[in-house]
C-alpha cells in the first residue's frame, strides 16, 4: 500500500445498544441528542470519523462511558456497527460475513485488553504462541517465535511459567507479546496499562514507544488518562458522550482545546501550573547584543548572521525599561495547563532537529521562561534556578 493510504479508517460510525438502534441512528442523524433517543437505546458512539496513518499511534481519550471501548471494538468487528464503515488496510470490513471478520482478526489486527485476558492454564509461551496456533503454525516454530518475542518485551526465560506466577505488569507484557506474535500491522490497545501501578505503567509506556521504534505498527490506543495520551499519542481523539469532540496532536489539545469540555478535561487532569513545552520553546535564532563590541562590528556581525535590524539593550534608567521585548508582548498569554511531567515527555517525544526543541528537561526551559524577558533556552547542564538567574533582558535583533 502507499504511505498516504490510511491503515485504519472510520467513517461516520454509530453504535446504539438497545431496542431500536436503527431508529435511534435515524433520529441522531436528524439532529436529536443522545438523551432524546434514550427511549430506544444507548447511543454509545455517534458519528465518529477518523483515519490512522501507517506507523502512527492514535490515542482515543475520554472519560469512562464516553464510548471508547465500543468504538475500538467496531474497528476489529467485535461489535457490528449500527451505521458507518470501517476500512482496514484498504479493505472495508463492515457488513462482511463473520468468517471474513475472523480472518481480519487473525491476520490484520490484534488487540491488547485491560485485564490481560490470558489463558490461565496455559504457560506464558503457549499464551504468546496462541495466535500462531490459530493460524496452524507448527509447535516448534511457534514456541521459538514466542521465546523471541518474550525476549523483546523483557520476559526472556519466563515462557514456562503460568500467568498466575507473574506480576500484573509482566502479565500485561505477555498480553502485548501475544499481540505482537500475531505480527499484524494494526494493534488495538484498550486501556492496556490502566490496571497497572503507576511506576509499572510508566515503564510499560516507555517500553511501548521503544518497541514502536523498532516495529512501526499502527496502534490505536485507548486511555482515560491525559498524561498517558500525551506521552504516547502522535494524535489524540477526545471523546465525550459518544462523540469525538477533537482530534489533534498533543500540543493542539493542550494549547488549543476545541471547546470548554476539552479545556476542562485538560485542566482537571492536573492542576499544576506549568507551561507546556511547545509554548515556551521557540526556534533558535541569531542574537547579537549591542554590547558585543564596537557598534560597527556588531552591525557587521548582524549582517553576516542574516538578521534584520538591531535591538538595543534597554537602558536601566530609561522609561521603557519595564517594557518586555516586543515579541513577548505580541504573544498570546501562555496557557498553563499541563503538568510538568507530561510536558517534558511531550518535548522529549517531539524532539526534532531543532536544538531548542530538543531541550531534555522542560523544567529548565520553564525556569528560564520565568526570567524577565528571556525566552531563549538555557544552556545544557544548567539547572532551572541557575538558568533563571542567568536570564537577563537583552537587546536582540528583530527577525
Ligand atoms: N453491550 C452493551 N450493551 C448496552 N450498553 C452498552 C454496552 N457496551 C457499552 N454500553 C454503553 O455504551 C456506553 C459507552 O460504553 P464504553 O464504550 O464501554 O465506554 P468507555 O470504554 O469509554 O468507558 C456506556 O453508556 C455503556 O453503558
Ligand atoms: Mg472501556
Amino acid at each position: 500500500m502507499t504511505s498516504s493510504a490510511p491503515a485504519v479508517e472510520a467513517r461516520n460510525l454509530y453504535k446504539v445498544f438497545g431496542r431500536n438502534p436503527k431508529d435511534a441512528v435515524r433520529r441522531l442523524k436528524a439532529g436529536q441528542t443522545r438523551t432524546q433517543v434514550a427511549d430506544v437505546g444507548t447511543a454509545a458512539v455517534i458519528d465518529a470519523s477518523f483515519s490512522v496513518q501507517p506507523g502512527e499511534i492514535f490515542v482515543i481519550m475520554g472519560l469512562s462511558g464516553s464510548g471508547k471501548s465500543t468504538l475500538i471494538r467496531m474497528l476489529n468487528g467485535l461489535h457490528d456497527v449500527t451505521s458507518g464503515t470501517v476500512t482496514m488496510l484498504g479493505d472495508q470490513i463492515t457488513d462482511v460475513p463473520a468468517a471474513r471478520l475472523r480472518e481480519v482478526r487473525r491476520d490484520r489486527v490484534s488487540m491488547v485488553f485491560q485485564h490481560f485476558a490470558l489463558l490461565p492454564h496455559r504457560t506464558v509461551a503457549d499464551n504468546v504462541a496462541y495466535p500462531l496456533e490459530l493460524r496452524g503454525t507448527g509447535k516448534t516454530e511457534r514456541l521459538a517465535k514466542a521465546e523471541e518475542i518474550l525476549a523483546l518485551v523483557g520476559l526472556g526465560g519466563w515462557g514456562d511459567k503460568l500467568p498466575s506466577e507473574l506480576s500484573g505488569g509482566m502479565q500485561q507484557r505477555v498480553g502485548i507479546a501475544r499481540a505482537l506474535a500475531a505480527d499484524t500491522e494494526v494493534l488495538l490497545m484498550d486501556e492496556a496499562f490502566s490496571a497497572l501501578d503507576p511506576l509499572i505503567r510508566r515503564e510499560m509506556q516507555e517500553q511501548l514507544l521503544e518497541l514502536q521504534q523498532k516495529l512501526k505498527k499502527t496502534i490505536v490506543f485507548i486511555t482515560h488518562d491525559l498524561n498517558e495520551a500525551m506521552f504516547l499519542g502522535d494524535r489524540i481523539a477526545v471523546m465525550r458522550d459518544g462523540r469525538i469532540v477533537q482530534i489533534g496532536t498533543p500540543e493542539d489539545i493542550l494549547t488549543d482545546p476545541a471547546n470548554d469540555y476539552v479545556e476542562q478535561f485538560v485542566q482537571d487532569v492536573d492542576r499544576a501550573r506549568v507551561l507546556t513545552a511547545g509554548n515556551v520553546m521557540e526556534r533558535p535564532r541569531p542574537v547579537v547584543l549591542d554590547t558585543a563590541g564596537p557598534p560597527r562590528r556588531v552591525a557587521r556581525d548582524a549582517r553576516q548572521l542574516h538578521v534584520g535590524g538591531l535591538r538595543r539593550r534597554p537602558q536601566p534608567h530609561a522609561a521603557g525599561h519595564r517594557q518586555r521585548p516586543r515579541r513577548a508582548q505580541a504573544r498570546p498569554p501562555r496557557r498553563e495547563v499541563a503538568d510538568l511531567d507530561a510536558a517534558a515527555r511531550v518535548a522529549e517525544r517531539r524532539r526534532v532537529r531543532d536544538p531548542v526543541e530538543s531541550v531534555r528537561a522542560v523544567g529548565r526551559v520553564v525556569g528560564a521562561a520565568g526570567g524577565d524577558g528571556c525566552r531563549g533556552p538555557p544552556r545544557r547542564g544548567h539547572s532551572a534556578r541557575h538558568a533563571a538567574r542567568r536570564a537577563r533582558p537583552r537587546a536582540e535583533l528583530d527577525r
